[in-house]
């Protein structure tokens, strides 16, 4: 499993400056026709990815897995889902992916399993105060009969976070925590079986020649010890939030333990082997107190992703974003989008001085007006800014079609478990998740073999439009702003990890150079502007006018 030694991969600190493609499994590419994207379908395509020039993929859980939360309620930690394939097909992927040049990040769900794990089955089939229940987060219910939740914590997904079990007896019993869907129970991190298991679990694909894991909700593992009531505080915590007060189940400062011994463990292999944390804690500190030297080694930078497409907002999360990395010696990373958010093209397309702070999924956008075409433009743009910032990027599948999130899927073809679970208050994620068209026609656009099961989520009519084949070769489309831009980076003396200093060019550009010689350009304003005396145009996410930047426009400059 070794790597070519020519390209960018052969650098141990490859962490700092890769681009990282997500792989969304089910909706990338379909081998056998069932409807469902799987592992052979990530191999057939690896050379896409190649030709798009990533340095990584992230792959969404592909474990055995009920599928109540899209594979994020996992049976087994060290199997593949006989729907995605096997395991024999897994390390296909991942020499084939090596030999291309390309590392391989899994995703790990360490802070609940599904309740299909045999840990949880034991749990329910033995008593109260049993050691079977321990490695879970059982607990009495509260009134008389215990009929009332134990405290008044909600899930991520609608409603109180805590179900209540039917006792061997046939009483209704006890009561155990799942801070999102009821088949996902949260573990007991206090208990030493289940570091055990998941110290065992990070060796095994270790030792399968994995590169490393995102890891899923790191802020939420360790649960304050009295399991002590909200009443109301808000998370993220404020920025004035004094010393000392803690949200009782997200960022407990009890966290970085359990990732400084997975650092000793990823330490222990000899090639790097490297974590990214799903982290979604607000403030900057509270974030890269998780990037100290003996901790993660990269996180997502949601307040990035979470910014309204406005020049000053933007500069000041990524001058803070910056320097709260440096003061840990930690590389930043851009993110534009994932699976369980808007799509950027949507959210971009959004009035942007309307937009409400709050967790990006598709249902505040609703309320708001779309301009599709200003959002594609805009999120061209955004990805030249994002792929010319110090230290990693992350592009989630389908941004480099330019893909706009799937707004109107009627309600019966909806899957996620936060439609059902709001009663569909919340339309949920499943419009950032519709399988990729790769053929402008078939039945789905290439996604499976013509004839078969269709789609596991509708695709709309124009899906045919954005295929990569379509784009292939087009001097204007998104797939080849993106590969020309990948290219560029990769040969930049100037790129990925490093430094910035941002230059004076008006209140609606974001202007900054790196060196040696670089600068990038992004017009927010609403007129053109005009670029630097002497400076080599590299690229730009549209063209020129006359020689100046239009609005909603990036450029990288030679300098
Ligand atoms: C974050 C994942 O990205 C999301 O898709 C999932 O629903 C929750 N964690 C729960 O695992």
């Amino acid at each position: 499993m070794s790597l070519p030694t020519s390209t960018v991969q052969a650098d141990p600190q490859w962490w700092r400056r890769a681009v990282v493609y997500q792989i969304y499994p089910r909706s990338f590419a379909d081998s056998n026709g069932d409807g469902i994207g799987d592992i052979n379908g990530i191999r057939e395509r690896l050379p896409h990815l190649a030709a798009l020039g990533v340095d990584a993929i992230w792959i969404n859980p592909w474990y055995p897995s009920p599928m109540k939360d899209a594979g994020y309620d996992v049976s087994d930690y060290r199997d593949i889902e006989p729907v995605f394939g096997t395991m024999a097909d897994a390390e296909a992927l991942i020499a084939e992916a090596h030999a291309a040049g390309i590392r391989v990040v899994l995703d790990i769900v360490p802070n609940h399993t599904s309740d299909q794990h045999r840990w949880f089955t034991a749990a329910l089939a033995a008593a109260p105060g049993s050691p079977e229940r321990a490695r879970f987060i059982f607990r009495d219910g509260r009134g008389v009969d215990g009929s009332e939740p134990p405290n008044d914590w909600m899930s991520e997904f609608g409603g109180p976070a805590w179900t209540r079990v039917t006792e061997a007896d046939g009483t209704p019993g006890q009561w155990y925590l799942r801070l999102f869907a009821p088949e996902q129970p949260d573990v007991n991190w206090d208990h030493p079986d289940i570091r055990e298991e998941f110290e065992q679990t990070l060796r095994f694909w270790f030792d399968r020649g994995v590169d490393g894991f995102r890891i899923d909700v790191a802020h939420g593992l360790v649960k304050d010890e009295d399991l002590s009531d909200i009443n109301g505080l808000p998370f993220p915590l404020p920025d004035d939030t004094p010393d000392g007060v803690e949200h009782p189940h997200w960022d407990q400062p009890g966290v970085h333990d359990i990732f400084r011994s997975w650092r000793r463990v990823a330490d222990s292999y000899d090639g790097p082997r490297v974590f990214c944390g799903e982290i979604w804690v607000g403030r900057d500190h509270r974030l890269t107190a998780y990037l100290r030297a003996d901790e993660l080694h990269t996180a997502f930078n949601f307040n990035f992703l979470m910014a309204p497409w406005l020049a000053a907002p933007l500069r000041a999360t990524i001058s803070s974003t910056l320097a709260a990395h440096v003061a840990v010696g930690a590389p930043a990373t851009w993110v534009l989008g994932n699976h369980d958010v808007c799509r950027p093209v949507s959210r971009y397309a959004r009035p942007q001085e309307l937009l409400q702070p709050g967790f990006p999924n598709l249902q505040p956008y609703l309320a708001l007006p779309a301009d599709i075409e200003a959002g594609r433009r805009r999120a061209r743009a955004a990805a030249l800014l994002s792929l010319a910032l110090p230290g990693g990027a992350y592009v989630y599948q389908g941004e480099e079609l330019g893909l706009a999130e799937v707004e109107d899927m009627p309600a019966e073809a909806r899957q996620d478990p936060i439609f059902a679970g709001t009663g569909g208050a919340n339309v949920g994620r499943d419009g950032c998740r519709v399988p990729l068209p790769w053929t402008p026609t078939g039945d789905s656009y290439g996604f499976g073999p013509d004839g078969g099961a269709p789609t596991w989520l509708p695709q709309p009519a124009e899906f045919g439009e954005l295929a990569a084949s379509v784009q292939d070769g087009d001097p204007a489309s998104v797939l080849t702003l993106y590969r020309t831009a990948l290219k560029l980076r990769a040969g930049h003396p100037a790129l990925g990890d490093g430094e910035l200093e941002w230059l004076e060019a008006g209140d609606a550009v974001l202007a900054f150079r790196r060196d040696p010689g670089f600068a990038c350009w992004v017009n927010l304003g609403s007129e053109p502007v005009a670029l630097p005396d002497g400076a080599t145009l590299l690229l730009a996410s549209q063209d020129l006018i006359d020689g100046r930047l239009p609005a909603d426009t990036a450029a990288w400059l030679a300098l």
